[in-house]
């Protein structure tokens, strides 16, 4: 049966003729939204838990939130629903259906909905038989579930690759573009391809993967834990193929969702959360129940300076440039040419500050140039004048950050 499959979509690949790039003008700047899955999971039991459950109900609420809580005017956008949206079975002529318990209205009354608040609607597949919680994956039906997300009017999909076959990943992803395309409806495409492949010692096709994509997860799924935060940022960090230099204006590496707000993070880890995915300019998503939310979680999603470093218009994704113990340095070049963010994280939980001497180049600050050196998430100043050759004392507390935005002096 799997070899059936994997000749029939390598059939059914060959007979369509692929345009690889992804042409779509979407995802100028890293996407922002809300994304069910890591705060509420495939919680389907609406009878025992109605309020928590994967339901239109939710997704309204949240999108509602939204707007009254000041998140659109952020720059949030896309309200997404995970996997468990779905029926256990397509219907007789093949289609998808929403669960019509949980989505009574079905997606296109939720897109109208979504639509009428100003807000986009994001939606979630998978590329194999099976969704990853077994619901129908769109294996051997791209065309026909491209087209049917197109006439929900549907602006975001989600393709995740869970029961596929690894091999497919490299067309098969291209295939789904290739039909979101043909609909003629805009619609931002998310991938898992590289994640599936890196966690299999595969190195991904990262040309193929940015001309079929607007944003690809790099790495396994964030969980609501420190742990789980440092071992992407590593991820990230490591670099591995370079991917870093794929990101740009409709193309973006995806660490995962945010989880600020929810039950894992202290307020300093949410802050480095918050910061690296600024530096790494990584899509917004979060995951929390925006009905309550910390007043500070929520304040940290809305800080206007750290959110315009990550929405930058050059879309250069900041980098791990230095390893100093437990203390790192990542620097991301913004807009105008010349000017940047510097963070410094420290993965010490020993309880003191980290007093961290550096000189101002260690920071990315170029010879003979002057500088102001701003906190990044108060826009106050740090540094006046400074300058590459001068000794500065960074403090970055345990499991903290310092994140400097920079700024060339004309
Ligand atoms: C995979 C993905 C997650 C989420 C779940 C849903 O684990 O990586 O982001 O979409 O599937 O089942």
């Amino acid at each position: 049966m799997i070899m059936m499959d994997s000749l029939l979509i390598t059939v059914l690949i060959a007979t369509v003729s692929i345009t690889t790039a992804l042409d779509n003008g979407l995802a100028l700047t890293p996407p922002m939204g809300w994304l069910s899955w890591e705060r509420f999971r495939c919680n389907v039991d609406c009878v025992n838990d109605p309020d928590n459950c994967i339901s239109e109900k939710l997704i309204k609420q949240m999108a509602d939130l939204m707007i009254s809580e000041g998140y659109k005017d952020a720059g949030y956008e896309y309200v997404c629903s995970d996997d468990c949206w779905q029926s256990m079975s397509r219907a007789a002529n093949g289609s998808l259906v929403a669960d019509p318990q949980r989505f009574p209205s079905g997606i296109k009354g939720l897109a109208d909905y979504v639509h009428s608040k100003g807000l986009k609607l994001g939606i979630y597949e998978d590329f194999g038989h099976l969704t990853c919680e077994g619901y129908p994956g769109s294996e051997f039906y791209l065309q026909m579930d491209a087209q049917t997300f197109a006439s929900w009017e549907v602006d975001l999909l989600k393709f995740d690759g869970c029961n596929s076959q690894l091999d497919d990943s490299d067309r098969g992803y291209p295939a789904m573009s290739f039909y979101l395309n043909q609909t003629g409806r805009p619609m931002v495409f998310t991938c898992e391809w590289p994640l599936y492949q890196t966690t299999q010692g595969i190195m991904p096709n990262y040309t193929g993967i940015r001309d079929a994509c607007n944003y690809w997860r790099n790495w396994k799924d964030v969980q609501d834990s420190w742990d789980s935060i440092i071992e992407i940022i590593d991820h990230m960090g490591d670099d591995v193929g370079n991917f870093s230099s794929f990101a740009g204006p409709g193309g973006w590496n995806n660490p995962d969702q945010l989880i600020v707000g929810d039950f894992g993070l202290s307020q300093e880890q949410e802050r480095v959360q918050f910061g690296m995915w600024a530096m790494m300019a990584s899509p917004l998503m979060m995951s929390v129940d925006l009905r309550n939310i910390r007043p500070e979680s929520k304040a940290l999603l809305q800080n206007k300076n750290i959110i315009a470093i990550n929405q930058d218009p050059r879309g250069i994704m900041g980098v791990r440039t230095q390893q100093m113990g437990l203390v790192e340095i990542w620097n991301r070049p913004l807009t105008p040419v010349g000017n940047m963010a510097t963070a410094f994280i420290n993965k010490d939980t020993g309880g003191k500050p980290s007093i961290v001497p550096v000189t101002g180049s260690d920071l990315g600050l170029v010879s003979g140039s002057l500088y102001t050196v701003y906190d990044a998430f108060t826009m106050s100043v740090v540094y006046n004048n400074a300058s590459s050759n001068v000794n500065y004392k960074i403090i970055v507390n345990p499991t903290g950050i310092t994140m400097f935005n920079i700024q060339l002096q004309k």
